[in-house]
């Protein structure tokens, strides 16, 4: 029995070489846990730091395993006064890392490493955060699922817990988790959904928050919960949730410090509040500042915060895309100052393409964040590879004109403008019980570049994809042979962080081009629906009434003689969006409804150059898998083939979204597509039937 056994591991150890042999790496199939931080080849290094607290013990012995720099070099770690330094920021001296905390000494450290690992300069320089607050909102239920989350249960909650027990598994997991938020700066995550349940304010509940906070703690990370505004009454038993009921003012209060007793530090409560659904402070007939204030009063006495959402909805709007602003502008400056208003990157709904929220460089006495959504609902779930640093770079340097030009988003909202009292910005997760966390190798980038541009707001997509690919994969270079060692910039390098900086706008292209938004399929937000008006559902859930498409044209009016939302952004904004003639072609279709001959700048027809984009962004997503297919000697074998099989579905369902709108709209237009578009491949029909099948990727 032995003997056979050892004669199979021989066969099997030949097979592995001759596979192994036929490619350039030859390191073991890597399943993608290990995200951006690969174990390193470290060399010896001294390090001289007075303190022994936890997180800087981290810090240490991050250093310690993985240091890459001169072999037993002396390193300083000190945490001082500077007033250069803000907040959690830190200075590279010629001795070490010096900071005002002890987290600013961690974010040094990792800065030091990666720096090292993707040979970028270290010098005397003095790294601030552009935002105080950087923080994940998990979308997780206390079942385990994730709303919109594709990669897998919860990590925080599980469906079969019927007691709150802590495994190993779980605090491994979370440690990791923890980790990976640190190297790149996260410093708060929100546990559960923004649809909370209530009782998650319950002791069981808050219990495994504290275990879940003490793993998180030593990263520097704080802990935040979603509540539901009506908790006082669904799990407190009183008769109302109104805001300025005493008794209910009183349960906040007693809940509050009964949660401060079990975790000192927590951070506070994100609340999403008469939005689909939720209740919220509107049902008593009270204001959002009223309800927002009233928790704010009960977190003060503890540092603690409130972060409201505004994704609102109001029925006194006919426009969704005005709603949010028509309802906060007339609250500035009546919220407390630790209340921060939440506000998603554009004004509907984490489209592929939206304008930036006007409510950006808006509210002037209200402190404002920034919601991006790293999971990708409107982009592909976890199925297709969209790199989202280039949609928030667009969105940060989206100019307001708040106080003239450059009053870009970034700078509007990270107190660089006008003070606010705390500056923060939020990104929903796409974290899960996956083995590669994120459900696609490349979407692991989306949490990274979140986490990068949370601590610098400057920074390119380009650089960010740089960073992550050379960490990410970089592991695979010391295993590849000398043949392709040498060549892995230009050869893996380069094409793929091209693939990555192309691949928003190819989803741009394919799904929804020239300011078409919200013509997904219902629920699941995956494939395409521009068809979709059922009856009974709210206009403004279906595609019909984003598109308006009719024979004349396509497009939502919100010009001055339409909608009017052009009115909510300053000049010269309102003007240049609500002109047909020097509104930007990206967000067209957004502001107006134009005709299908009208001529685009380049000279086609609107027609034509809807087709085109359709064509253009299925056809990159050939590039795509030409290019993976080109670097298969550089990648190891399982992310290699995990990432070409999901190129192959990205291509696919490209192809129904391209199909699908093309022959949908050509309907109202009554044009021919043009010739040098390749013709759908797909029947209409056989597509309206199959949209309805696509809920598997939920
Ligand atoms: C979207 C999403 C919902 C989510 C909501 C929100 O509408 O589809 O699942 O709850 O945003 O941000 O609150």
């Amino acid at each position: 029995m032995k003997r056979v056994f050892g004669l199979y591991m021989l066969v099997l150890a030949v097979l592995m070489m001759h596979v192994l042999g036929c490619r350039g790496v030859s390191v073991k199939g890597e399943d993608g846990h290990y995200l951006w931080l690969y174990p390193q080849h470290a060399v010896p290094v001294k390090i001289l730091c007075s303190g022994q607290t936890a997180i800087l013990s981290i810090a240490k012995q991050e250093l310690l395993q993985n240091w890459r720099g001169k072999e037993n070099a002396t390193v300083e770690l000190l945490v001082g006064s500077d007033k250069l330094i803000k907040g959690d920021g830190y200075k590279f001296t010629a001795t070490g890392i010096q900071a005002n905390t002890e987290a600013g000494i961690l974010y040094g450290v990792y800065e030091l490493l990666r720096r090292q690992q993707t040979n970028q300069p270290i010098q005397n320089e003095i790294c601030n955060p552009s935002y105080e607050i950087r923080i994940l909102n998990h979308w997780d239920n206390p079942d385990g699922s994730i709303e919109r989350g594709y990669a897998g249960h919860s990590i925080f909650w599980r469906k079969e817990q019927d007691s709150m027990d802590v495994t190993s598994e779980d605090s491994i997991r979370w440690k990791e988790y923890a980790r990976a938020n640190a190297s790149v700066g996260i410093n708060g995550t929100v546990l559960n959904n923004v649809n909370a349940s209530p009782k998650i304010l319950s002791r069981p509940y808050l219990d495994r928050v504290k275990a879940i906070a003490d793993v998180l703690r030593p990263y520097g990370i704080k802990t935040f919960l979603s509540v539901k505004f009506s908790s006082p009454s669904m799990l407190g038993g009183l008769k109302t949730s109104d805001p300025l009921n005493p008794e209910v003012i009183q349960w906040w209060k007693e809940k509050v410090k009964e949660i401060y007793s079990i975790i000192p530090d927590f951070g506070g409560f994100l609340v999403k509040a008469n939005s689909e659904g939720q209740p919220g402070p509107q049902d008593f007939g009270r204001t959002h500042a009223d309800g927002a204030n009233m928790l704010a009063d009960a977190l003060k006495p503890f540092g603690g915060i409130v972060m409201w959402r505004a994704f609102v909805y109001s029925s006194e709007d006919k426009d969704r895309a005005r709603q949010a602003y028509a309802e906060f502008m007339p609250l500035d400056g009546q919220f407390r100052d630790n209340v921060i208003i939440q506000v998603k990157n554009g004004p509907i709904d984490f489209q592929p393409r939206e304008p930036f929220s006007p409510l950006f460089g808006a509210m002037k006495k209200t402190s404002v964040m920034p919601e991006l959504q790293i999971t990708q609902e409107y982009l592909g779930h976890s199925v297709q590879l969209v790199f989202l640093a280039a949609m928030w770079e667009e969105l940060l340097k989206s100019d307001t004109y708040q106080e003239g030009a450059g009053s870009t988003v970034a700078h509007c909202t990270d107190g660089s403008i006008f003070p606010q009292k705390y500056s923060a910005i939020a990104g929903v997760a796409n974290i899960g019980l996956d083995a590669n966390w994120c459900g696609h190798q490349f979407a692991q980038a989306n949490w990274y570049a979140f986490g990068r541009l949370a601590w610098n707001n400057q920074l390119t997509s380009e650089k960010i994809a740089d960073e992550w690919l050379r960490l990410t994969f970089s592991a695979s270079v010391d295993s590849l042979k000398p043949e392709y060692r040498n060549n892995w910039q230009e050869h893996f390098l380069l094409p793929v962080k091209n693939m990555m900086l192309k691949s928003r706008e190819a989803a741009v292209d394919y799904m929804m081009p020239l300011g078409l938004h919200h013509i997904f399929a219902a629920n699941h937000h995956y494939g395409p629906g521009p068809w979709e008006a059922p009856k009974g559902v709210r206009p403004d859930w279906t595609p019909v009434y984003y598109h308006k498409a009719d024979t004349f044209g396509v497009g939502f009016d919100r010009t001055r003689t339409g909608s009017n939302a052009v009115s909510q952004y300053h000049e010269p904004l309102a003007s240049l969006f609500n002109n047909q003639a020097t509104c930007p072609e990206i967000y067209l279709l957004w502001f107006h409804h134009v005709s299908w001959t009208y001529r685009m700048n380049s000279g086609r027809s609107l027609w034509d150059e809807l087709c085109l984009h359709y064509d253009t962004g299925l056809k990159q997503v050939r590039d795509f898998q030409k290019t993976w297919d080109e670097v298969q000697p550089y990648v190891d074998e399982q992310r290699f083939l995990e990432v070409q099989s999901k190129l192959r579905e990205q291509y696919h369902d490209a192809q129904i979204w391209k199909d699908a709108c093309i022959l949908y709209f050509q309907q109202f237009s009554r044009l021919p597509i043009p010739p040098d578009v390749e013709q759908p491949v797909n029947k209409l029909e056989e597509l309206m039937k199959i949209k309805r099948n696509m809920t598997y990727h939920n």
